[in-house]
């Protein structure tokens, strides 16, 4: 941190945004600076207890739930907040309640072990139980907990990323991230095996082009590469068994989608725009092509 650091909350300020979803952003970067202390105590047990889609969850997660929960729900206009690792969502009962919140609170948890990047996400909706579709989102952001904690957030006027530094404050690093037409890394989710053959042979294809295979098995890091690489393609396709995939909508991949559109790419299932595809549950999974538009363009093309 120096003179010229720019604070998150001055940034925000700036930006002329809604002093509401401002004071909810700062909030959501507060919990993030307590979940990267979290991390950072070897928080690696096991609760013995599963999350509403039965993934085994660690002390970790359930912390991490409750510190966004507590401070979100603590807001006088939040709504609902709904969270990956429960079932139902939580209703505030304030009055004149503004914005609903979706969090996946510690995407990528099982990395915790190894010590690889995870991340927390999080989309801002109005206040309602369950929008239509993304194109409602208001605002969304994921902290990233790598060697650093970076925190990336759009709403709706730029990708902007910010680092924690020590002294304890998100400053600005980067402001208007955008990404290129094409890169040059691809970020392949599932099993090979469990391919469809259609895009089986789409990554084939991108590795006779010379695409650079980068995947961490964390969404977060694994978005966040592409990001500030300045484009390639992360997928996670529907697969022969699941054709849903594994990615939820409304906790991981409205969020990105909107980040990603910001930064002048795009996110599809395959048939339509990521934000477009309806919301029906809470819970719903769908395929994602997520990086820089050429590559999702192609993806597009082997999947009519
Ligand atoms: O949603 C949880 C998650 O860990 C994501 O962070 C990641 O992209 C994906 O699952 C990895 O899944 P797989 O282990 O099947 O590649």
């Amino acid at each position: 941190m120096n003179h010229n650091s720019v604070f998150l909350r001055k940034f925000l300020y700036d930006e002329g945004i809604d002093a509401d979803l401002r004071r909810l952003i700062h909030t959501i970067s507060v919990a993030g600076k307590y979940i990267s202390a979290l991390l950072q105590a070897a928080n690696r047990k096991a609760a013995g207890t599963q999350n509403a889609s039965a993934e085994d969850q660690l002390e970790a997660d359930k912390q991490a739930d409750i510190i966004l929960r507590d401070m979100i729900v603590a807001l006088d206009y939040v709504y609902d907040y709904a969270s990956e690792e429960q079932a139902k969502p939580v209703r505030a009962q304030h009055k004149n309640p503004k914005f609903s919140v979706a969090v996946d609170p510690l995407d990528g948890s099982s990395l915790i072990d190894v010590n690889l990047a995870v991340g927390t996400i999080v989309g801002i909706y109005p206040a309602e139980e369950l929008v239509d579709n993304g194109r409602q989102i208001v605002a969304s952001l994921y902290i990233l907990y790598g060697p650093l904690t970076t925190l990336v957030y759009t709403t709706g006027k730029g990708v902007h990323e910010f680092v924690l530094c020590p002294e304890g404050e998100f400053v600005l690093a980067q402001s208007n991230i955008q990404m290129k037409e094409a890169g040059k890394i691809y970020s392949p989710g599932g099993l090979r095996t469990d391919w469809t053959p259609a895009h089986r042979q789409f990554i084939d294809d991108l590795i006779a082009t010379d695409y650079k295979l980068r995947y961490s098995g964390g969404l977060v890091p694994d978005f966040n590469q592409i990001l500030m690489k300045g484009g390639g393609l992360f997928s996670y396709p529907g697969l022969k068994d699941t054709p849903e995939g594994k990615l939820r909508l409304l906790f991981e991949l409205y969020p990105l989608a909107f980040l990603c559109e910001q930064a002048g790419g795009c996110a599809t299932d395959g048939l339509q725009p990521t934000l477009d595809i309806p919301l029906k549950k809470l819970h719903q999974r769908a395929p994602i092509y997520i990086g820089s538009r050429h590559e999702v363009e192609k993806a597009k093309d082997y999947l009519r």
